[in-house]
């Protein structure tokens, strides 16, 4: 595996790969990575001749206040990770890299970005959009790839790439869960034991919306309260947000009918978690 920390660099080496007529797959990530980012790289196999991850801690997603200085970080171990499932190209820019110049200039969306994580975490998607602009332009692939558990990320990238015409398809992977259903993430390394037993109520929250919609139960907020009654009874657990929205627009729904997005942020002790399902009525 090429390591590759400047932006030059990692163009020359593009510009090769392409020339070869070699297809390029690109997974950003922040690091500390693990099987759901490994799914994106399998799948980046799969589909291109030349996968590229890259490794960013990007501060402009970052509010004040939030897990910047802390957010998990282990390069080594990523490295293994990578080399050991065939990753071609690790960029691993530094932040003077990617942004010599400051924060001059944002990618900022009008729609998509004021609901759900974008209303607790003001600003984090215009940080988002803009790293992803500016990797997808220095990586140049024909296809990259990102986790379903982000379920408003992807939709925000895909705005972004359908509005400024970027020349990239933009593919979303299944979330990857542990055996007892807790979606992976980076940041569940800051439960405690006992934290992670209550961080299984998100996951299983959705045997419930299940049982409340055999039931014929159709109103969002019936369902909402159940869900929020539901993790509260979990220790350390402080809910976020509980939504039920249209998958497309992430608008609240009146009535729920065809399909809908549970979408849930919960803290758990001191880690932020997200996880999603799409439901479908019959
Ligand atoms: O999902 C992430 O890890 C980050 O938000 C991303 C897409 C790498 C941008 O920094």
């Amino acid at each position: 595996m090429q390591v590759v920390k400047k932006i030059d660099e990692l163009r020359n080496i593009i510009k090769q790969e392409k020339i070869k007529g070699n297809k390029i797959g690109f997974v950003p990530t922040m690091g500390y990575l693990h099987d759901g980012h490994l799914s994106l790289i399998k799948k980046s196999k799969e589909d291109n001749d030349v996968t590229v991850c890259s490794i960013f801690v990007n501060p402009t997603q970052f509010g004040p206040g939030e897990d910047l200085d802390k957010y998990p970080r282990d390069i080594e171990r990523d490295m293994k990770l990578l080399k050991e499932n065939k990753c071609d190209i690790l960029f691993y820019p530094d932040v003077k890299e990617m942004y010599p110049n400051g924060f001059y200039t944002k990618v900022t969306l009008s729609i998509l970005t004021d609901k759900l994580c974008g209303k607790s975490r003001p600003g984090h998607f215009d940080g988002v959009a803009t790293v992803v602009t500016k990797l997808i332009n220095i990586v140049n692939p024909d296809s990259a790839y990102f986790g379903m558990k982000d379920y408003q990320q992807l939709l925000v990238i895909k705005r972004v790439v359908e509005d400024l015409n970027l020349d990239v398809n933009i593919v979303g992977c299944p979330i990857v869960r542990e055996n007892d259903g807790l979606a992976m993430s980076s940041r569940n390394v800051y439960l405690t034991e006992k934290e992670r037993e209550s961080a299984l109520s998100l996951s299983k929250s959705f045997k419930l919306v299940s049982q409340l919609i055999e039931k014929g139960i159709k109103n969002p907020q019936e369902i909402k309260q159940e869900v929020c009654k539901f993790i509260e009874t979990h220790p350390f657990t402080k809910i976020d947000y509980v939504e039920l929205v249209d998958i497309d627009t992430l608008e609240n729904l009146n009535e729920l009918k065809d399909k809908f997005l549970l979408a849930l942020a919960v803290f758990v002790g001191k880690a932020r978690l997200i996880d999603n399902k799409i439901f479908e009525i019959k």
